[in-house]
């Protein structure tokens, strides 16, 4: 009965939020709309105990209509496997659905529009904890003002109302300075550790 339990919960989380994807995915709330090729909305399971959340979609999610497929994700799948887990153990997302021209920082217009829908997705979700990829994630769901260092962030530890929520570096911030691909490994070995005892 348990299990069967867990089934019908699943598939009522999935249609929860397919059914959000279909509610917003035509969305021209910003002019990232217009020179969009997919609105990205998320991937993974519906269930995972864990919710990454990026930036913002660069150019092969732009392209495919799915977060982290470019080289920052590939690493980020290193990193997942480092620790036995998939794409389809957990859910992510990013700050904003639609690429920024160019791959610019998201604008400050921008987040405050497209906000709403992470979290709402984090409503949905209800992950164990979140891991927020690189400061735009970090600053987004903390509400730290934007001069805030991802180096002194990352040594603390923090709540998403009630959820746990670890910030770690951007894997494209590691393909940028390889020297810190160690301390990125490691980050997800606490991870698992401290989260995914059973
Ligand atoms: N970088 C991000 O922050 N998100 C993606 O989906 C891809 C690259």
């Amino acid at each position: 009965v348990f299990g069967a339990e867990l089934l019908v919960n699943r598939e009522k989380k999935m249609t929860e939020l397919d059914l959000y994807r279909k509610s917003i995915e035509q969305c021209t709330k910003c002019a990232l709309s217009q020179t969009r090729k997919h609105f990205v909305f998320g991937d993974g399971s519906p269930d995972a105990d864990i919710l990454f959340v990026g930036e913002a979609p660069g150019a092969v999610e732009d392209e495919t209509g799915i977060p982290f497929v470019g080289r920052a994700g590939k690493l980020l799948d290193k990193a997942l496997h480092h620790i036995g887990l998939d794409r389809d153990s957990i859910f992510i997302t990013n700050v904003l659905k639609c690429r920024p021209p160019g791959n610019r920082d998201p604008l400050p217009d921008e987040i405050a529009l497209c906000e709403p829908y992470l979290h709402r997705q984090i409503e949905l979700l209800n992950p164990r904890v979140i891991v927020a990829l690189g400061r735009i994630a970090a600053r987004t769901l903390l509400r730290l003002p934007s001069d805030t260092s991802l180096t002194s962030m990352r040594k603390q530890s923090f709540e998403y109302h009630g959820v746990p929520l670890c910030v770690f570096y951007h894997p494209a911030a590691i393909l940028r300075n390889a020297g810190r691909e160690g301390e990125y490994f490691q980050d997800f070995e606490k991870l698992k550790e401290t989260y995914l005892k059973d």
